[in-house]
């Protein structure tokens, strides 16, 4: 059999600088747990465009449609601003999104108990925490149509349709099963049945696809009800399937339960591929951080654990995945902080290539 390969964009800022550490990672695995990959790398955003005039090369998104899974650093810069839309760095990222289908967005909320007192809420209420948001990124209100701004009477009416297919609530609830599979068995969808007719729908489909997965226990929750609940004791969850606008809130809201920008990783995924596992890609949730590009400063935590996500999700290495987080819990309760996990304190920081060093080293003593 060959091995799994997957396609590394840094593309800019500190898109490269975190990057290099996952590469450490990657190698890692194949030298000590003969987890070797097909490792290939290519441009995107600003970086393709100063090579290529495009911010996705036509040869790029025909690799990342072939391999088992893309990993994405950050794209963007005050450099490009002056580009024209049709080219800015962010089309790439979008282009890749759309052509390969990735429906599911999948952002974690994951708590390193290290850093437990980070968070503004209160340590007992995240400490521990483990759950992950899924949002439906293809559809909902942000693509239906009728949409626009028109006239009526003597004023103006603004207006947008959240519109969803059986179809398109069928398989994001079916990617949202096949998680919470690999997880503690434990769902929970929101929609608004109570006033949306488009949440009925939601509903009803979420309900008939869970026939197909008796041993996924699952619950609904009506969406502002569930924003409470996650503020109030967000351990309650393990995974959580919703629509685009209310996945788009819900989504970054428990980011914030546990704390810093350079922590969150992110999936999105699309539809199983002739192998059986979905179309993939991983990256950060944060941006290419131009203030601090270049200067060594930049947390590759994100990008690790978005590596570690692939670990879980693509290449079915739970354990695997599970060993590289604890390194990161472990390097952690250590004391190893990179600026933005330093806040107030006054204390040195380490470089971006020293955590990613320290991280190798708690791999290492994991052995
Ligand atoms: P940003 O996420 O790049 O930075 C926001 C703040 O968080 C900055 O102060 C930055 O220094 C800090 N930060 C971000 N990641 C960090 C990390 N790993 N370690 C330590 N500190 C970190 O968002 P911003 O500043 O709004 O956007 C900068 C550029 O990135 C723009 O060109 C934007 O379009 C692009 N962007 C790209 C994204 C992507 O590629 N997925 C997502 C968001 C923004
Ligand atoms: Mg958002």
């Amino acid at each position: 059999m060959s091995n799994p390969s997957l396609l590394i964009l840094p593309g800019d800022g500190i898109g490269p600088e975190v990057m290099a550490e996952v590469r450490k990672i990657i190698d890692w695995f194949g030298a000590k747990r003969d987890l070797v990959f097909d490792v290939s790398e290519d441009l995107v955003g600003g970086a393709a465009y100063d090579a290529h005039g495009t911010p996705l090369h036509d040869d790029t998104m025909a690799k990342a449609q072939e391999v088992d899974a893309v990993l994405l650093g950050a794209v963007g810069g005050p450099k490009y601003d002056v580009l024209d839309f049709s080219v800015k760095p962010e089309r790439g990222l979008l282009r890749l999104r759309k052509e390969m289908d990735l429906f599911a967005n999948l952002r974690p909320a994951q708590c390193f108990d290290a850093l437990a007192d980070f968070s503004s809420l209160k340590t007992e209420v995240v400490s521990g925490l483990d759950i992950m948001i899924v949002r439906e990124l293809t559809s909902g209100v942000y693509f239906g149509e009728p949409r626009g701004i028109f006239e009526e009477g003597n004023e103006r009416v603004g207006i947008n349709t959240q519109r969803y297919t059986e179809s398109e609530i069928e398989r994001v609830a079916r990617a949202s099963f096949e998680l919470a599979m690999k997880r503690d068995k434990k769902l929970c969808s929101m929609e608004k049945a109570n006033v949306m007719e488009s949440g009925i729908l939601w509903r009803e489909v979420v309900t008939r696809v869970g026939a197909d997965y008796p041993e996924v226990e699952l619950s609904h929750m009506y969406a502002d009800a569930g924003a409470m609940q996650l503020t109030r004791w967000p351990k309650q969850f393990d995974v959580i399937v919703t629509d685009n606008l209310f996945g788009d809130l819900l989504s970054d809201l428990a980011a914030m339960l546990t704390g810093s920008l350079g922590m969150l990783p992110s999936a999105s995924l699309g539809a199983p591929m002739a192998n059986g596992r979905p179309k993939a890609m991983y990256e950060p949730v944060h941006g290419s951080a131009p203030d601090i590009a270049g200067q060594g400063k930049a947390n590759p935590i994100a990008c690790i654990l978005s590596f570690a996500m692939a670990l879980r999700y693509s290449f079915d290495q739970g354990d695997e995945a599970t060993r590289l987080e604890k390194a990161i819990e472990a390097v952690l309760a250590d004391g190893y902080r990179t600026a933005d996990l330093l806040g107030e304190e006054g204390r040195d920081p380490v470089s971006t290539s020293a955590m990613g060093d320290a991280i190798v080293a708690a791999l290492d003593a994991s052995l």
